[in-house]
């Protein structure tokens, strides 16, 4: 069974943190229905400016719309940090993990990481935890973190010492790897929140391929310029739009679905389609696997929950 965008409820009195939201991707598209359906959104992203852009966007296309706006580097814990203490006292009742980087040259952000998983992985981690009270007062709370089909590339979990580069750099398994640490989180978050009873869902979406600014922003390191539009065109021939890609998200956001539900794209191998409950990799229900990851994660980012 396919959801359409027809069966997105009135979200007025509901507020939705999205994070990554610049123009033209998927973030940007969640936040924009999500609006239009009357929730209050909160942009959430590393520069001003371009949070002003899709505010701007947004404000453009509904005329009127609740927005706020969040500035977060999610590759640096500490902005993480300041992020969850500006929302201490915020109502929210929804997070969507939507932020991340793909295929970058190789770089440690200042806390040491390597950058897809500290993206990816691990401030969405941080942020997560930070703002689950937030979710839990809000008495019907969800977590929705965006995965990829990349996450089948990966070859195995990310567990080994996230401090330290082990053997050579392959982006792209490492971009698999940060993606696979996505369902890994989601299926884990959501049996730590069954044990502990607090009603919140945690759920994963991945886009199939659409038409975003990611390639281009992983091998250019920016999304304008010449040669970043005739990327972006290239990769919108062979894509769905981003409007499309941002389906499985606002599904994972707002159907009646259980915690622990995957959404994504129904047709040609979860590529494009209307979106759908899916499957993954085996790997990513590795519940070892699952455990592991948590335990590095609070370790590297210094907090336990939930
Ligand atoms: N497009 C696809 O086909 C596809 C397929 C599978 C999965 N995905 C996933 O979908 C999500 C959204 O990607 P997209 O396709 O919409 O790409 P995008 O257009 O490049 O959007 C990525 C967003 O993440 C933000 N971001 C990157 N690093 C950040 C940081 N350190 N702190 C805060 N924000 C940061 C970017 O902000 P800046 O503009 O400041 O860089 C941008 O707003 C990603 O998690 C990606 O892995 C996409």
């Amino acid at each position: 069974m396919t959801w359409h965008l027809g069966e997105l409820p009135d979200q007025t009195g509901r507020t939705i943190l999205v994070t990554g939201t610049s123009t033209g991707g998927l973030g940007h598209h969640t936040a924009l229905e999500l609006a239009r359906r009357g929730a209050r959104v909160v942009l959430a992203g590393r520069s001003d400016a371009k949070l002003a852009e899709t505010e701007s966007a947004i404000r453009a296309d509904l005329g009127r719309a609740d927005l706020g706006r969040l500035l977060v580097d999610l590759a640096d814990l500490s902005s993480v940090r300041r992020a969850g203490d500006q929302l201490a006292e915020e109502q929210l009742h929804v997070l969507v993990n939507n932020a991340g980087v793909m295929a970058t040259p190789y770089r440690r952000t200042g806390d040491g990481l390597e950058l897809h998983l500290a993206t990816n992985h691990f401030g969405p981690f941080l942020l997560t935890g930070l703002l689950l009270s937030r979710l839990v007062a809000s008495g019907d709370g969800r977590v929705v973190t965006v995965s990829s089909q990349a996450h089948r590339t990966a070859r195995r979990a990310p567990l080994g010492d996230p401090f330290v580069q082990e053997g050579r750099y392959h982006r792209w398994q490492v971009y698999g790897q940060s993606k696979l640490a996505n369902l890994l989180f989601t299926f884990e978050l959501q049996r730590r929140l069954d044990a502990a009873g607090l009603p919140v869902r945690a759920m994963a979406a991945h886009p199939g391929f659409a038409g975003t600014h990611l390639v281009v922003n992983g091998q250019l390191g920016r999304s304008t310029g010449p040669l970043a539009s005739i990327m972006d065109a290239a990769v919108r021939v062979v894509s769905q739009s981003a409007a499309d890609g941002a389906l499985p998200t606002l599904m994972a956001a707002t159907a009646d679905l259980p915690g622990g539900t995957y959404c994504g794209p129904s047709r040609m191998g979860q590529w494009r389609g209307a979106p759908t409950v899916v499957d993954c990799a085996p790997l990513a229900r590795d519940r070892a696997a699952q455990s592991r990851l948590w335990e590095l994660s609070e370790e590297t980012v210094g907090l336990s929950y939930p």
